[in-house]
């Protein structure tokens, strides 16, 4: 599970609709993963994804092993991303793995033994969380199709925008309403999903002038980790600032969303909002884990032994932060688009 998009619609549906079973009688589903083995590989912080995936695990009766901090192991030592995940396949039925760099989930799925999920990799996709969202805006909303939603914040590295778009584009009647500054600006890579799927969207930087024609608000922290400098990252910083006086602006039947953590884009006052569906969507998380984890390993019996692709060109990707950058026996994978090289891993665009 790298990304949504390897999933028909009727698959994700099926996943909703297990994770509201599941939300409405979990013990039912105590002992479904007994015996069952999870490993949480983040190489980057985390509070949501990596406990609600551990709380999934042992609510279905399963164990869980892992890291959080890479300098306590022996990746700390060099032991390359294939070496780790090659070893700890062996221990585990399923590993989660969060990665700073971006296509870290899918170079180590030619290499494990068991079925990884993408925790998050750098700016590039978080499925997980769209998975998170998705059960939230079904059961908030009640509904997936024709919603139109107003994206806010950092565009450009907020992977959980990434996914979530790219999802979304799916359903019948979304449109979206693009909110950041130009250096903030959505990916050209989603942009073009957006186009080829035929969805409307609009961009501005005026959050006022957007909140009263939207069905949802997803807002984003400035990812500050993902700056080239503190200065740069001071820039952008506060300038969309979610408060009640705006709000006011906003339809009653809005909810608000965000992946979490905030910083300050959003008032606390908001939260006691009827509106504020942030909260909620963290348990929510849960729910949509349990569900991804029991179809996973409830469909999978041990994958055959993956055969490794071979380079396709002999390009290096040129996203400075592309997981073959550090990982330099990964084989050069792109698919043509046009006058573009996209690479398999991280989906950045070379020109030829
Ligand atoms: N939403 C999310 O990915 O939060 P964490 O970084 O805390 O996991």
């Amino acid at each position: 599970m790298i990304d949504l998009d390897q999933l028909s619609l009727d698959e994700i549906k099926e996943l909703i609709t297990l994770a509201g079973s599941i939300r409405k009688n979990p013990w039912a589903y105590r002992e479904s993963c007994r015996g069952k083995i999870m490993a949480t590989l983040f190489y980057e912080p985390s509070t949501r994804t990596k406990m609600s995936f551990q709380t999934a695990m042992y609510r279905l009766g399963g164990e869980v092993i892992g890291f959080d901090n890479p300098d306590n192991t022996s990746v700390s030592k060099g032991e390359s991303l294939k070496d780790t995940i090659t070893v700890v396949s062996g221990y585990a039925d399923l590993v989660v793995m969060r990665n700073p760099l971006e296509g870290a989930p899918a170079a180590a799925s030619l290499y494990s033994k068991c079925p990884i999920i993408n925790a998050g990799d750098g700016g590039h996709l978080h499925p997980t969380q769209t998975l998170t969202d998705l059960v939230t805006l079904y059961n908030e909303k009640g509904r997936l199709d024709h919603l139109k939603i107003g994206f806010c914040g950092d565009l450009k590295y907020g992977r959980t925008v990434h996914s979530l778009i790219r999802t979304m584009t799916r359903f019948p009647g979304s449109s979206f309403v693009l909110i950041s500054t130009p250096e903030l600006a959505l990916p050209k890579y989603v942009l073009d999903v957006m186009d080829a799927a035929g969805c409307s969207y609009t961009i501005t930087d005026r959050l006022e002038e957007a909140l009263p024609e939207l069905d949802v608000l997803y807002m984003t922290r400035i990812q500050q980790e993902r700056f080239s400098s503190r200065e740069e990252y001071e820039r952008q910083k506060g300038i969309f600032v979610l408060d009640s006086e705006k709000l006011q602006l906003a339809k009653p039947e809005l909810k608000i969303l965000h992946p979490l953590p905030r910083v300050e884009e959003i008032s606390v006052e908001v939260d006691s909002d009827p509106r504020a569906s942030y909260f909620d969507q963290t348990v929510y998380g849960v729910y949509a884990r349990m569900a991804l984890i029991l179809t996973i390993l409830k469909s999978q019996s041990r994958p055959e032994k993956r055969k490794i692709p071979r380079s396709t060109h002999p390009h290096r990707c040129s996203n400075p932060k592309c997981i073959t950058q550090t990982e330099a026996y990964l084989p050069r994978v792109f698919r043509e688009a046009g006058d573009m090289l996209l690479c398999a891993y991280c989906d950045s665009g070379t020109l030829i």
